[in-house]
């Protein structure tokens, strides 16, 4: 178990907000396969996300739009498989909520059902509040995501920090509150001013996860592949802190291999049978 916590009592929500109310910071990272998810489940993490960005990381697209609901749910059931402690909470793909309610109910039961997962997060406020209700109401709890909302990203044009204008800083403020209302748990804020991310985290009572919101919110979350340094070294936002060099330590163990290989040094005489 992790050297964070002697606790190894599974993640609820419930939990989560119990640590927002005494002020212990929540941790949350990305992950998209069992080896992963158990890796950090292990290391302690409190939440894990099966975050669409599957789409950048683990499918090469440019966008998120691309991920479908079985993509989402092949993914969720991996992590699913690697996990005991953490809250796992599954990205719902774009196009599965934000035109009917309905339908939006159907891929969130799939989702539930196929996955095994503890939770959803759907991207957006007002806009898509008649499907979070509708989810709600069955009793599939709900994880907000607003600021720069990347299945947005056609409508945006950029990826540059959301909400710096007070019209629509106010509009945050009024999709939280009414996230907070409808019956979600926790709410995802990206790329926004870290004294708007502080204010809304000091507005509702649910948790209020940043990233790239600065350190005034309930947690932190982070894409695994990009806090791992497993990225090309072009992305580097100023919100991305890196723990390790994978990429480097990945590629010089790949050439000491292939060096190995065709050397004829690998395999040696212990290395068969
Ligand atoms: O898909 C994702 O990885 C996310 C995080 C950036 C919060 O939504």
């Amino acid at each position: 178990m992790s050297v964070h916590s002697e606790d190894t009592r599974k993640v609820t929500t419930h939990r989560l907000y119990e640590m927002k109310q005494r002020g212990e910071k929540i941790s949350m990272l990305t992950a998209y396969d069992y080896t992963m998810a158990n890796i950090l489940d292990q290391a302690g993490i409190d939440v894990l996300l099966v975050g669409d960005s599957a789409a950048n990381v683990m499918a090469g697209y440019v966008t998120t739009l691309p991920m479908t609901l079985d993509q989402m749910i092949y993914h969720g059931a991996s992590v699913m498989r690697g996990v005991s402690r953490a809250l796992v909470a599954v990205d719902m793909p774009f196009g599965s909520y934000q035109g009917n309610s309905k339908e939006a109910f159907a891929a969130a039961v799939r989702i539930m059902k196929e996955t095994g997962a503890d939770c959803l997060k759907l991207e957006g406020g007002a806009e898509i509040l008649e499907s979070v209700n509708r989810i709600l109401s069955a009793g599939i709890p709900i994880m907000g995501h607003l600021g720069l909302t990347p299945q947005s990203i056609n409508k945006f044009g950029t990826y540059t920090v959301r909400a710096k204008e007070e019209a629509e800083a106010n509009k945050l403020i009024e999709d939280a509150i009414l996230l907070e209302q409808a019956g979600c748990f926790a709410i995802v804020l990206e790329k926004i001013p870290a004294a708007l991310a502080e204010r809304v985290a000091n507005i509702v009572k649910i948790p209020i996860i940043g990233i790239g919101a600065g350190g005034g919110t309930d947690g932190q979350v982070l894409v695994v592949h990009d806090m791992l340094g497993m990225n090309s070294k072009n992305f580097s936002p100023r919100f991305l802190r890196k723990y390790a060099d994978l990429r480097n330590i990945m590629t010089g163990a790949v050439e000491n291999y292939i060096r190995d290989v065709k050397s004829g040094d690998f395999p040696n005489e212990k290395e068969q049978y």
